[in-house]
């Protein structure tokens, strides 16, 4: 069997666990293989709604198996809260939630130093979710990181050695910090972690395959924010691409099957950047407010503009993706005339594509669509589409070359129709 990748097209928040949760009937295994709390996955059926940030998305349905892979990062304190959140609501998950040896720890003093290389940028920065991604992935990479195995073994030296580095590296900046309260906290999310079953994921992960059980790979982010090929460097820093579920994962790349490229009829960000299609106008804020387009886990206001299909179709391509999913289509219900940007006009020249530098000189070229001005959030079946939004869709398709196999038309698990 083969691991099925599904991961967002865009700047993320694309509606990934919702997806995630729908599919996972089809599963034995379903697993996250970058990014950390930095992601919110959010999922709502039977009127509940929750927000995952390092649990994968498949613990809803029935007694699936769940991992966080190797190439996530955690945060023991906000997984500890992630975790009694969801035990109070009924799920007990230890015996269902296994996790990576290899995945790298996010300590409280990277957290800090997220804060401080983000005020150190001052009007430049990045924007980030403020959870230490990009200086535990430093850390990683620099091959100073502590990982979830080290928990194992010697764990509390290798700790007190690790944040006195970052203490030293702190010391440079003009930041001032609390660690002893955020210690506490991170330290009894350690005990927590603790409970749960530590793995080599990557052995676990190619013997499900061998054993015929089929495993569905969350992504988190999108591809706008992948570190390689997103809008560097405003962006996050992991590969949220489907070759990141290889080295996240431990798994070739001839076992990688499906990828499910996911991407909203509509496009938002959150955090700074350059938006080609950004609409700082009513439009804008009309969209904001029909998509309830506010940050899941920061709360921030993520700004909203029209579909862009120039930076679609490169996602598509370095992602391989083979089948698309489109969600949200509901926040247009409402709207006369729909745009899709079809081109760019880089310094004065038309191009189809997704150039090296977006961040200055690029100007979208729109394709203008009648709107369907119809309810859809009660639609169960493609044969109740009207004809505008049949022809979005084929338009979409045609332009990306992939066929968009599910449509999603609310919040709801059980609003999603398949093609
Ligand atoms: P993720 O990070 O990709 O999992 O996406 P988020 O959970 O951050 O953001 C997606 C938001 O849109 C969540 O609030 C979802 O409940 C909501 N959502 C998902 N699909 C739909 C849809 O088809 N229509 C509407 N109106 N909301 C949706
Ligand atoms: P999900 O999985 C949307 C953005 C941040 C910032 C940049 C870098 O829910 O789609 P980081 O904290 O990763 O160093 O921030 O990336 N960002 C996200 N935007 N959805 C996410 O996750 C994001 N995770 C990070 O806003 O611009
Ligand atoms: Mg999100």
């Amino acid at each position: 069997m083969k691991v099925d990748v599904l991961l967002g097209l865009q700047w993320g928040d694309e509606g990934k666990g919702k997806i995630v949760d729908v599919l996972t009937p089809n599963y034995s295994v379903v697993t996250r293989f970058q990014g950390g709390p930095n992601a919110g996955h959010t999922l709502e059926f039977e009127n509940q709604k929750y927000v995952l940030r390092s649990v994968p998305s498949g613990i809803f349905q029935g007694d699936k198996i769940n991992i966080i892979g190797n190439g996530v990062v955690l945060d023991p304190a906000l997984f500890k809260a992630e975790i009694e959140q969801l035990e109070q609501s009924g799920h007990k998950l230890t015996e269902r939630l296994l996790i990576s040896r290899k995945a790298h720890l996010i300590l409280p003093t990277h957290r800090l130093l997220d804060a401080a290389l983000e005020q150190a940028k001052g009007k430049g920065k990045i924007g980030t979710t403020g959870k230490g991604i990009g200086p535990t992935y430093t850390d990683k990479i620099s091959r100073n990181g502590l990982r979830v195995g080290d928990i194992e073994k010697n764990f509390e030296e290798k700790y007190k050695n690790a944040i006195e580095r970052h203490k030293e590296i702190l010391s440079h900046y003009d930041f001032e910090y609390d660690l002893a309260p955020i210690e506490k906290e991170w330290l009894a999310g350690v005990e927590k972690l603790r409970q749960f079953t530590f793995i080599d994921s990557e052995q676990y992960i190619n013997k499900t395959l061998d054993s015929g059980k089929g495993i569905l790979a969350e992504g988190a982010q999108g591809t706008m924010l992948d570190v390689d090929f997103g809008s560097y460097p405003f962006v996050t820093s992991s590969n949220t691409i489907s070759a990141g579920a290889c080295t996240g994962l431990g798994v070739s790349p001839r076992r990688i099957g499906e990828v499910f490229g996911i991407f909203k009829a509509y496009c938002t960000r959150v955090g700074s950047g350059p938006f080609p299609t950004e609409l700082e106008d009513a439009i804008g804020e009309e969209l904001r407010k029909l998509g309830h387009e506010f940050g899941a886990v920061t709360g921030r206001p993520r700004r909203c503009g029209w579909i862009d299909l120039v930076a679609l179709k490169y996602a598509v391509t370095i992602n391989g993706v083979s089948q698309l999913i489109m969600m949200k289509s509901d926040v247009l219900d409402q709207f006369k005339t729909i745009k899709a940007c079809v081109a760019y006009k880089v310094n004065g020249i038309e191009t189809k594509d997704f150039p090296f530098d977006i961040n200055e000189g690029v100007e979208p070229i729109y394709k203008e669509f009648p709107g369907w001005c119809t309810d859809m959030t009660k639609t169960t079946s493609e044969s109740q589409f009207p004809k505008e939004y049949s022809n979005y869709i084929k338009f979409i398709e045609e332009y990306l070359g992939v066929p968009v196999k599910f449509v999603s038309v609310g919040p709801d698990r059980e609003q999603t129709i398949k093609r």
